[in-house]
């Protein structure tokens, strides 16, 4: 799909983008460039996933001019003190001169001694490394900054909290509405309040993880399976043409050249098929494949 929405501050963003997570920096190289060949324009990486350098070199080897693609990276938790730096850091590492969107990966500034998540060494006694005394508000004051350089287009959150966000909106500092939440989405997690409170004040949301991330037993449910079925398509492309029919960002990770493609085809749902799987949640019971939450004392076990 080459739809696109526009964010809060007039720029576009392709609806449909392609997650790099855990993916190797071989299978990322070759999976943006099909994706490129495929008609994806937006790909979606991270400093913390360590594939910003092969994400970029497929960018820049793909013959596609720059200003087509909307590059999304993301400020890693063990840089929340120095988002400037960190910023010049993946920028260097994309060989890019500058991305579309820049998030903050996590509400949470973590001790720069530690290696970021996914893989996040315990203390000693078994807790996170949080810099307690570094708010998250402070951190997105350093990003706002960021915006005048050039270096970033736009700025944003993710693993936000509707709470965490009450609390950046209400901050002296705040000068900039994020202009996307990227958080994990998909019919058993549809975050519906979230999805209200955003579109309330102009954030748009992001799916990642939109088809349950690694052995789902989304493409398997019944219900999905059916409405694929019934509209001549797979699992996946119901996934993902759910989330842009709801007004989300959709980021499908696969590094199979043949799913990458097949996920690029989305469809218009019928109301019918879209308030069926808006409600599927209330039957299979909420569930969360990636992020246990989003509020750090949860996520790190901090009382
Ligand atoms: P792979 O990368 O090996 O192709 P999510 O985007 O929710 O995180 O899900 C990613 C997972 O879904 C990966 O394991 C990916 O496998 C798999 N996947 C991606 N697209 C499809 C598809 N069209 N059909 C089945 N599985 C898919």
């Amino acid at each position: 799909s080459s739809k696109v929405f526009k964010l809060n501050n007039g720029e576009t963003i392709p609806a449909l983008g392609l997650g790099t997570w855990q993916a190797s920096a071989d299978d990322v190289y070759k999976a943006v460039l099909v994706a490129l060949e495929a008609g994806y324009r937006h790909i979606d990486s991270a400093l913390a996933y360590g594939n910003e350098e092969p994400v970029g070199r497929a960018i820049r080897d793909s013959g596609i001019p720059r200003k087509e693609i909307f590059v999304t990276t993301k400020l890693a938790p063990i840089d929340a003190l120095d988002p400037a730096g960190s910023l010049d850091r993946s920028l260097k590492n994309l060989g890019l001169d500058y991305v579309d969107l820049y998030l903050m990966h996590w509400p949470v500034c973590l001790n720069k001694a530690n290696k970021s998540h996914p893989g996040i060494p315990l203390l000693p006694n078994g807790k996170r490394d949080i810099v307690f005394d570094r708010e998250f508000t402070e951190t997105y004051a350093d990003m706002q900054r960021l915006v005048e350089t050039g270096k970033t287009k736009s700025i944003g959150v993710s693993n936000f909290s509707i709470k965490n966000l009450k609390k950046l909106l209400a901050s002296p500092e705040f000068k900039i509405v994020p202009a996307t939440n990227q958080v994990e989405i998909h019919p058993y997690l549809p975050q519906t309040d979230l999805l209200e409170f955003s579109k309330k004040h102009n954030i748009l949301l992001q799916a990642f993880s939109p088809l349950g991330s690694s052995n789902s037993p989304l493409l398997k449910d019944e219900t999905i399976r059916k409405i694929a079925e019934k509209n001549k398509v797979s699992a996946a492309t119901i996934l993902i043409s759910w989330a842009i029919w709801r007004g989300t960002v959709v980021l499908p990770k696969s590094t199979t050249a043949l799913r990458i493609e097949s996920n690029f085809n989305v469809i218009d749902l019928s109301e019918e098929d879209g308030q069926e799987l808006e409600n599927l949640h209330k039957v299979t019971g909420v569930k969360r494949f990636v992020s246990p939450n989003w509020d750090p004392i949860d996520v790190y076990g901090e009382e």
